[in-house]
């Protein structure tokens, strides 16, 4: 598998994906092989583990709970991530995170997410809003860093998944 390393930084190939679906409160339930070797993790230590063991200190607070208010609300959801390793280094990824529905009960059971390797253009837009989200959260909590992305948005004119699929 193509895994390259800049400094602590990872990449991966453009034409590959990192998958993983988790149960309804975000444990890890499935890891494609691209996501257990990226992760440094064994299979064993990510499957029933919560999904925040990936969790990156610079990611803000307010990017997760858009994630979660949306796939709770049966809705799908773009996102960039940037994800630690277990040896502490780091790989960004533009995610697509689904809810999963039984079609016999037509119940929520999980949630799928496909991981992309992101663009440097979108890197250049999202790594300084994410750092500006981050220095709202320490001062005003969740709720001032949702406002800001919210503001940066609406001066821009455009949804969050317009925003976001437009930086690909
Ligand atoms: C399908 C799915 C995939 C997720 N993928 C990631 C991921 O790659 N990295 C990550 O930090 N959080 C991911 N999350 C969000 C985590 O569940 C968690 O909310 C986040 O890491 C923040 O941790 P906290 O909720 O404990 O604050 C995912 C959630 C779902 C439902």
């Amino acid at each position: 598998m193509s895994i390259t390393q800049r400094g602590e930084e990872l990449h991966f190939d453009e034409n590959q994906f990192i998958v993983s679906k988790t149960d309804l409160k975000g444990r890890i339930t499935y890891a494609n092989d691209l996501f257990i070797e990226i992760s440094g993790f064994k299979e064993k230590e990510l499957i029933g583990t919560p999904h925040n063991i990936l969790r990156h200190p610079d990611m803000p607070k307010a990017i997760f709970k858009l994630l979660w208010d949306r796939v709770q609300a049966g809705k799908e959801v773009f996102a960039y991530v940037k994800n630690r390793t277990k040896n502490n280094q780091y790989y960004w990824v533009h995610a697509y995170i689904t809810p999963i529905v039984d079609t016999k009960t037509n119940q929520l059971i999980g949630y799928h997410s496909v991981r992309r390797s992101p663009s440097v253009k979108g890197l250049e837009v999202i790594t300084p809003l994410y750092k500006k989200m981050i220095n709202e959260e320490a001062r005003g909590g969740v709720k001032a860093s949702s406002a800001l992305l919210e503001n940066t948005l609406s001066q821009l004119k455009v949804s969050y998944d317009a925003f976001i699929l437009s930086h690909e």
